[in-house]
């Protein structure tokens, strides 16, 4: 609210003045009728007329240039009360864009920090592709020599019990050394395990190629458009987060969206990653759950998120989508993240709204136009 100022009165310096002429003209008056009834002669036509009459011209040639510069002043002061209500106005909305530029900077650092911690995890994703391939590949070349040392001990093992007693007594000493080796480990436990171990192993590669994959997905270089299912990139998305925000909360997956969309991937990663960590904080400590569904509805995909968290307040949800709109304490947040989101989903030809109800949840929907079905 711009600060009010109250309207000074004109002095009153006028008012004394026209009183004092007030008394100067009826004190004539009053000559011109003492000279009427006592001196008798034509000198009160002189005090009746002339003399009131050139007072009444002196008073208002007086009053005339009193009242329009006390007019002037009026005007002059209600413009410079005005004036200075706009520099207060000018200060405060000069002040907010300080703050905005300075929270602007802020988030380019952190955008700049991220964006090359980005380029550095594609490139250890990258690195770490390499190895991890030549692991699984080993791996499965592993599993065919495990079944063949499964297959040959189960022939060796026929052939000992099959032995007769001529026979063991001639190979005594390698019967011996067999018999002692498999009093160690039990031979079945042994060839069963190794088998559970490598396939063991092969799912924990197969998880880290998918995450690094996600990872190279998610700072690709390329802004060109794709098409895509969006299931892929949700669950690229939560390969990348789930870790992060698997402690606040359980998850709910229904992709049953069978059409593709044209989009660019890395930008879209980018919108579930900010809905899904927002979602998480939401229920920071309350155990919730993350739903997350994909449908075809007519000629478009539909996305909805849903959380169990605190909900947002009614007088905030139409703040959501602005930037620099937060909640969180400084530093915390920078009340980006849903206005870049914003931007990113209308670019690509669809419509993001929210819901929420406080203590229930906030549940935001995402439309995209559908290319073609499968
Ligand atoms: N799922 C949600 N539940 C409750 N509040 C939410 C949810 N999603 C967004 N909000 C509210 O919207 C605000 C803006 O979200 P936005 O992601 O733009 O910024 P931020 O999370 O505060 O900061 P950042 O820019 O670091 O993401 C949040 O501060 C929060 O108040
Ligand atoms: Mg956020």
């Amino acid at each position: 609210m711009p600060e009010q100022k109250s309207v000074r009165q004109p002095n009153n310096d006028f008012n004394t003045k026209r009183k004092l002429m007030s008394l100067v003209v009826v004190f004539i008056l009053f000559l011109a009728a003492f000279s009427f009834l006592f001196v008798n002669e034509q000198i009160w036509l002189v005090f009746f007329v002339v003399a009131p009459a050139s007072v009444l011209v002196i008073s208002i040639a007086y009053h005339l240039p009193q009242t329009s510069s006390a007019a002037r002043t009026r005007t002059l002061q209600s413009k410079v009360i005005t004036l200075e209500n706009e520099v207060i106005t000018l200060r405060k909305q000069i002040k907010t864009m300080e703050d905005n530029l300075l929270q602007t900077k802020e988030s380019l650092a952190q955008t700049e920090k991220m964006a090359s911690l980005g380029q550095l995890s594609a490139g250890v994703a990258h690195e770490i592709n390499n190895p991890v391939g030549f692991m699984m590949s080993n791996m499965c070349t592993l599993k065919e020599y495990t079944y063949f040392l499964d297959q040959l001990c189960k022939h060796l093992l026929e052939l000992m019990s099959g032995l007769t007693k001529q026979e063991k007594l001639k190979h005594e000493e390698v019967i011996e050394k067999i018999e002692n080796t498999l009093k160690i480990e039990d031979l079945d436990f042994v060839l069963s395990d190794a088998n559970a171990l490598i396939d063991e192993s092969l799912t924990g590669c197969t998880r880290i190629k998918g995450i690094t994959n996600s990872l190279k997905g998610f700072v690709r270089e390329s802004q060109d458009e794709q098409e895509l299912l969006v299931n892929d990139l949700i669950e690229e998305t939560l390969n990348i987060v789930w870790n992060q925000i698997k402690y606040s909360c359980t998850l709910e997956k229904h992709l049953n969206s069978q059409a593709l969309v044209k989009l660019v991937p890395s930008s879209f990663n980018q919108v579930l990653l900010n809905i899904m960590v927002n979602a998480s904080h939401a229920m920071e400590g309350l155990n919730g759950v993350l739903t997350v569904r994909t449908y075809d509805i007519e000629d478009s995909v539909q996305i909805e998120i849903a959380d169990t968290g605190v909900g947002i307040e009614k007088r905030n949800l139409n703040k959501i989508f602005e930037p620099f709109f937060t909640t969180k304490p400084v530093g915390q947040g920078t009340g980006l993240g849903m206005s870049i989101s914003y931007e990113i989903v209308t670019a690509a030809g669809g419509t993001i709204t929210v819901s929420s109800e406080v203590g229930e949840g906030t549940c935001f929907k995402i439309r995209l136009p559908a290319l073609k079905e499968i």
